[in-house]
């Protein structure tokens, strides 16, 4: 610092080119010192030069950099962890709550297989760990990457920290050539509360529970500090194998014990529900004496070949399924209720609670559902907490069921403040005043402004950059909010033209606002140019339409194929969709006038009348659009209207002409007979069921459709097909049975 000139002293010329200079040295610092975890230089000389660059600062306001160190508090690097894909997603499970759920888990998965109810069906029980999991990939016997769950698919690689941890080994003896290795890390109750007093007696702050003090301390950037913390490890999963481990779950445990990792000793095989439950049962009963936090017990089929037969939803397995322990709750007052208008237009009250702690965590809002719910009343009228309905000002008993957003389970009408006036529920929308209406049969009010609602207009671009959707690096819910606050991206489409209208050389530039600099301007310009590109699956859901989520969007991808496709078939559809609505709407008139005159209402003939007028094309385009697996007439009228809305259809449209979209290929398999085909089943079944078989067809790349048309590749006919068959024929699409199913793609 000795031989910088005073400051008093400097050209603006100097001030500007030596703020660069800091702003480097510093940032190089920052570096060495959070990322590789070798600093260069001294505390000392790092504050220097931090204080230098705020006194030119502060003699030099205009000269300020976009990416000024005095911004930088010298926290972490955002990323501080690589990335790693894995090989085999981590997924979550389902959750059960009460007895019923488990009897229909056995009964489910006995449908599915096609096993009678007195076929034997054995399950491992064991205790859900209330931790963080962690994937360990050894190769050779060597341990080689330690990775969190992250988004399932991509997670944080965490191996030097994992490392420290004395129960996962560094090196095991005799395991195949490639293992990953799953399971929970966890922190014990009294390593956890030895560790709160020493972050009390440093002055820092106490973790909330034993969950947050694992995470937290997994993912420490220095792994010294990890190895101080007391974490363990319970390995109850796998990811990629180079040979299979056993032929059984229990099987596999017993190998993964065998390599040196703890394996929870309360595990138990039962041979079915009750069973199940009676195990549930004894490890509740024993939940406060672990020493370590469970939040439940996870049934998992043994047989490792009806795993693999059962496979996966999009995000849970059917063969397993935690059974959670009742939520912990706590009662607190409902201070008001709010309403917040999601991207379909939803409103959605909201309690706003005084803050309580339930389960180690303070709460301090509560979904309401709807104005049902606050009423005390389901969607068909019948009471529930008993009738009570909700107030501003009551006592409520609120509750948290896993990591899903609080709720209300009851009132306590004894203290209820006198004077407190049934809610009114709103039937105009708070953000924007238009009409909010509630349709027959459904139990949500929605806002009708559409996009001229900022509340939805907010939402539907939060929505499109999420991460399921667009996913563009750098600009996430904030950054949208921010843009469009101030009117500079008010759709979609507009942050396609961003950088034509605020990049280099445009009169208001993105670089120069607040909290952003030339570089990340740039970076968000390249990370919106790479989605220019973008996968059908992942555009329809980008859209944000009602009832479409992740599962419907690659239904719709797969049946379509491309963009126009599905357009086209949405739009000859339409007309279908209004008859559907009609339909609904005649069969309550009749219902109603049948009620009134005392006769037996004649629902079939009410319904068809609609029908008659109706162009073959639209009947036909809208049997398509039903017929597809998963896609119901609620997901069809849901496209249909969303289509039909002139202003959303043209900012649809504006956004579309943006991009380049990647038809689906029947999810990219290309090595099996069936990929890209359309496959309908029909007729009885006898070696599968007709979700065992729609889930193998899709996994090897074909659509499965409920209805015949031209566009069918392959008829599956099991005895008793019939006008499907028939039609088949007429059409001249092949037919074959049950076995040539097997033959032509394989047994699983
Ligand atoms: S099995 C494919 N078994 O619970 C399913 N998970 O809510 C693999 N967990 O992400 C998971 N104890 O982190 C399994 N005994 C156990 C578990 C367990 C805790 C966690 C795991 C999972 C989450 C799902």
């Amino acid at each position: 610092m000795a031989d910088r000139p005073g400051i008093d002293t400097l050209t603006e010329q100097q001030a500007a080119a030596e703020l660069a200079e800091l702003a480097r040295l510093i940032a190089r610092a920052n570096e060495a010192y959070h990322t590789k975890d070798a600093p260069e230089i001294s505390d000392a000389d790092y504050d220097a030069l931090k204080v230098r660059n705020a006194a030119i600062e502060g003699r030099f306001p205009h000269l300020k950099r976009p990416d000024s160190p005095s911004e930088q508090v010298g926290a972490p690097p955002a990323q501080g962890f690589t990335q790693v894909r894995h090989k085999v997603r981590m997924l979550s499970l389902s959750n059960a709550f009460a007895p019923e759920d488990i009897t229909e888990f056995d009964a489910r998965i006995r449908r599915y297989l096609g096993l009678s109810s007195d076929a034997p069906l054995a399950f491992t029980a064991e205790p859900k760990i209330d931790g963080v999991s962690l994937s360990l990939r050894y190769e050779g016997g060597e341990l080689v990457q330690a990775a969190t769950r992250g988004d399932g698919s991509v997670g944080e690689n965490v191996t030097a920290n994992a490392r420290t941890i004395s129960d996962i080994p560094a090196r095991i003896d005799n395991a195949p050539e490639v293992l990953e290795v799953r399971g929970e890390v966890y922190m014990a109750h009294a390593d956890f509360a030895a560790l709160n007093e020493r972050q009390a007696q440093r002055g820092e702050k106490p973790f909330a529970n034993p969950r947050n003090a694992a995470a937290g301390s997994l993912r420490q950037l220095d792994p010294r500090i990890t190895a101080e913390r007391p974490l363990r490890f319970f390995a109850y999963a796998w990811g990629e194998l180079s040979k299979p481990l056993a032929d059984t779950q229990t099987g596999a445990l017993k190998r993964l014990a065998g390599f040196g990792f703890a394996v929870n000793p309360l595990t138990e095989l039962c041979d079915g529900p009750d069973a199940m439950l009676v195990h549930y049962a004894r490890i509740e009963q024993m939940r406060a004496e672990l020493g370590y936090d469970i939040d439940g017990v996870v049934y998992k089929i043994d047989d490792l070949g009806l795993q693999a037969r059962l496979g996966f939803r999009s995000s849970t397995p059917r063969w397993a399924i935690a059974h959670k322990f009742p939520a912990e709750t706590a009662w607190t007052r409902l201070v008001a209720i709010d309403i917040q208008v999601g991207r379909t237009g939803a409103l959605s009250p909201v309690a706003r609670l005084h803050p309580v702690t339930v389960g180690g965590v303070v709460v301090s809002n509560a979904t309401l559902h709807n104005e049902d719910y606050i009423a005390g009343r389901d969607a068909s009228g019948n009471p529930i907490r008993g009738g009570k309905d909700i107030r501003e000002g009551d006592w409520v008993q609120v509750y948290r069921a896993g990591d899903v957003i609080p709720k209300v389970a009851d009132v306590d009408l004894s203290r209820r403040p006198e004077g407190a006036q049934p809610y009114v529920f709103p039937t105009t929308c708070p953000e924007c005043g238009s009409d909010a209406i509630r349709e027959e049969g459904d139990s949500v009010r929605s806002c009708t402004g559409g996009l001229i609602c900022p509340a939805q207009a907010v939402e539907k671009l939060r929505h499109f950059v999420s991460r399921a959707a667009f996913d563009i690096e750098g600009l996430g819910a904030r950054q949208v909010e921010q843009l469009y606050r101030d009117g500079w991206v008010r759709e979609p489409a507009d942050i396609f033209t961003l950088r034509e209208r605020y990049g280099p050389g445009r009169p208001t530039q993105l670089k120069n606002r607040e909290g952003w600099g030339e570089k990340s301007a740039n970076n968000i310009f390249e990370a919106i140019d790479e989605r220019r590109k973008i996968p059908l699956a992942r555009l329809i859901f980008s859209l944000g339409i009602r009832h479409v989520g992740e599962v419907a969007a690659a239904d719709l991808a797969r049946h379509f194929g491309t963009w126009q496709a599905l357009v086209a078939a949405v739009d000859t559809a339409a007309p279908a969709a209004e008859c559907h609505l009609q339909a609904d709407a005649a069969e309550a008139a009749e219902r109603q006038a049948a009620a009134q005159e005392g006769r037996r209402a004649r629902i079939k003939p009410a319904r068809d009348a609609v029908w008659e007028g109706l162009t073959p094309e639209a009947r036909a385009a809208w049997d398509d659009l039903t017929g597809i697996d998963g896609i119901g007439a609620t997901v069809a009228v849901a496209l249909v209207t969303s289509f039909r809305q002139e202003a959303e259809r043209a900012s649809i449209d504006r956004l579309v002409e943006h991009l380049e979209v990647e038809p689906d290929e029947g999810r990219q398999v290309t090595d099996s007979p069936v990929a890209g085909k359309t496959v309908v089943f029909t007729g009885t079944l006898e070696r599968m069921t007709r979700a065992e078989a729609k889930a193998r067809a899709e996994a090897l790349g074909a659509r499965v459709s409920g209805s015949v048309s031209a566009k069918t590749d392959l008829v599956v006919a099991g005895p008793g097909a019939g006008s499907k068959e028939k039609k088949a024929r007429e059409l001249g699409v092949e037919i074959i049975d049950e076995d040539g199913w097997f033959e032509l793609v394989g047994t699983p």
